[in-house]
């Protein structure tokens, strides 16, 4: 039975979260020089360091997933023309997986980049000298968050204020909507993952 299938497993993968000395949040190397070289900027300008923000991290990573198929071309990334920025028609629910709510995530700026390779110093320049410079140039981000896949870098900025905060939604009530069952499944399976 599945359920008893389930249950010889899970000892075995919990004993193996249990083994790995790994914090959940697991970044790329990519992600952290794009935040290191993001801040060295910031300084450079005498603005304060963002902070990483593990909900707009859990965001920059679900849109990433979302890009990671498309092509680069000069029309998309950080050369999007401003206005004709690619609506993800399923942004409602990746909100949702990070446990957001548009009404602590209105404020913040998603600023997705195409890089073939994620070339390092090309990668920080679309950030830094494109059109999202007059993001990372506003003193009301305080938090970040970035995800890569594929060719694609995605930087989610948060700000201090409720309405881009990007802090842990509650008023949907998801955990008690999750049966506690799922979530001693999802962490190994997460962590299974990350191996
Ligand atoms: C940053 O602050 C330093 C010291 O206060 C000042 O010399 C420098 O011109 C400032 N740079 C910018 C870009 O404002
Ligand atoms: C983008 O590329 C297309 C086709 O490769 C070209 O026709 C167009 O002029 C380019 N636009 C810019 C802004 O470079
Ligand atoms: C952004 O990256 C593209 C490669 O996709 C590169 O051609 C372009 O020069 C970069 N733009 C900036 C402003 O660095
Ligand atoms: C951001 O600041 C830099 C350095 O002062 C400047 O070169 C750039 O034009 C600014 N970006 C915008 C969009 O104002
Ligand atoms: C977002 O939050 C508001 C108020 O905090 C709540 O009314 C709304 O239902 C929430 N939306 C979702 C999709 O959870």
């Amino acid at each position: 039975m599945a359920v008893f299938r389930v249950s010889l497993l899970l000892p075995l993968l919990l004993s193996s979260v249990l083994l790995m000395n790994r914090p959940v949040i697991c970044d790329t190397d990519e992600d952290d020089d794009l935040f290191q070289r993001i801040n060295s900027y910031r300084a450079s300008l005498n603005l304060t360091t963002l902070t990483r923000n593990e909900n707009a991290e859990c965001l920059a990573d679900e849109m990433a997933e979302q890009f990671k198929n498309q092509p680069c071309t000069n029309s998309t990334g950080a050369n999007t023309v401003p206005g004709t920025e690619t609506q993800l028609s399923n942004y409602p629910t990746l909100l949702t997986k990070c446990h957001l709510n548009v009404s602590n995530t209105r404020d913040g700026a998603v600023l997705p980049a195409c890089v073939p390779n994620l070339v390092p110093s090309l990668v920080v320049s679309n950030f830094t000298q494109s059109q999202y410079s007059e993001n990372l140039n506003d003193t009301k981000y305080t938090g970040i968050g970035i995800g890569s896949e594929g060719n694609w870098m995605v930087v989610v900025l948060s700000t201090s204020t409720p309405e881009g905060s990007f802090a842990t939604d509650t008023s949907a009530n998801l955990v008690s909507k999750i049966h506690p069952l799922y979530h001693l499944l999802f962490l190994p399976m997460v962590a299974f993952f990350l191996l």
